[in-house]
């Protein structure tokens, strides 16, 4: 969905262990910047991407997706992956991707449609996991994303994934 990063700045919020941050790598991205607010999962993240660490094509840092430490207008692509539903304060974590995204840069968000299905054994996840996840209909996101200030927004789900993109205008 991002399309090609090639020579591209990009943020990952909320990159686990760093799979995806390989691939943005392998993708030829100029660098990577990452967050994470577990110190564990930022440890796993630099464990498997020492080289990149070192060849300082990627730099790793703790914190939170509402306030992400880096300056304004910094980056020309963003993505988050299996994250946002964690998200207590989406519209803050939107508005902050606007702030770091250069004009013309893209967002894209994959995450977990809302509204959840009620829980049963073949959904047996959502009894445990269910109550704490932020879910939103796609109707829900295109609005946040707009209200961000994304232009060309798509929102598009199917029963387990819900793919988000937008940009900042030009
Ligand atoms: C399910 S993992 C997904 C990791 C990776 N993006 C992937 O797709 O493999 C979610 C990650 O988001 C992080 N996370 C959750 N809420 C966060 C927040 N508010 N700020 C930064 N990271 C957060 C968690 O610590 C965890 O590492």
């Amino acid at each position: 969905m991002l399309g090609s990063v090639e020579g591209h700045r990009c943020l990952e919020i909320g990159c686990g262990g760093g799979g995806l941050i390989e691939r943005l790598l392998s993708q030829k991205a100029a660098c990577v910047a990452a967050l994470d607010h577990s110190p564990d999962m930022l440890a796993l993240a630099m464990a498997h991407n020492q080289r990149a660490v070192a060849d300082e094509r990627l730099q790793l840092k703790l914190g939170d997706a509402a306030e992400i430490p880096w300056p304004d207008q910094t980056f020309d692509a963003a993505v988050s992956a299996n994250m946002f539903f964690f998200i207590e304060e989406p519209q803050r974590v939107l508005d902050e991707l606007f702030r770091v995204l250069r004009p013309g840069a893209r967002l894209v968000i994959v995450t977990t449609p809302g509204p959840l299905p009620k829980a049963s054994l073949r959904n047996w996840w959502l009894y445990v996991w269910g109550p704490a996840l932020h879910v939103h209909s796609n109707a829900q996101m295109e609005s946040m994303f707009s209200r961000a200030g994304f232009v060309n927004v798509r929102i598009e789900s199917d029963d387990t994934l819900q793919c988000c993109q937008g940009s900042r205008p030009h």
